[in-house]
């Protein structure tokens, strides 16, 4: 599984902060995700169509099977990964998004907060995490168990479907 991991924040885009979300994703996907490579990684900073044209080119062109995005699902102003991945993606995977929020409920009521959405486009799923390395660690790890599932689905042989 090829995956990509594009932290969005306007400091670590500016190189102000130093990313720690995006190589604690990193581990965690190395570790406990049998098969998976970081074949991507970026800082962008909080901006709809940088997000939207990074993940367009990580999916159509690199057509990595999996990017994961850290940051940008609050409430504040500039928080618009959402509406980014939104304006890339085909059909939305509501599931994954509800599994992340009822579990994070139960670290921290702050999890109603986070807008984050998944969704696919073409072949790659897209889904969106928190910000900060705990949280995207916590979110990513209440969805784990069903990406290979997840990615395996999405790689089907359209033709492959009438004989099932
Ligand atoms: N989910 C988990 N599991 N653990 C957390 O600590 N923090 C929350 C939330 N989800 C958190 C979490 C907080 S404080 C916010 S503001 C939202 O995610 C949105 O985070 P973001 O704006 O960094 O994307």
């Amino acid at each position: 599984m090829r995956i990509g991991i594009l932290t969005v924040s306007d400091r670590s885009a500016r190189g102000e902060r130093e990313d720690l979300s995006g190589p604690a994703l990193a581990r965690a996907v190395s570790e406990r995700l049998a098969g998976a490579t970081i074949a991507q990684t970026a800082s962008v900073p909080d901006d709809r169509a940088q997000i939207a044209a990074i993940l367009a080119h990580w999916a159509d062109v690199l057509r990595l099977e999996l990017i994961l995005t850290t940051g940008g699902t609050g409430v504040a102003p500039r928080d618009v990964t959402p509406e980014a991945t939104l304006d890339v993606v085909e059909r939305l995977t509501p599931g994954l998004a509800e599994a992340m929020r009822g579990e994070s409920l139960r670290v921290t009521p702050h999890a109603m907060l986070s807008r984050g959405v998944a969704g696919i486009r073409s072949r790659t799923l897209i889904v969106n995490l928190p910000g900060s390395p705990k949280a995207a660690v916590e979110n990513l790890s209440v969805i784990l168990p069903v990406l290979p599932h997840a990615v395996e689905l999405l790689q089907e042989d359209p033709a492959a479907e009438q004989h099932h």
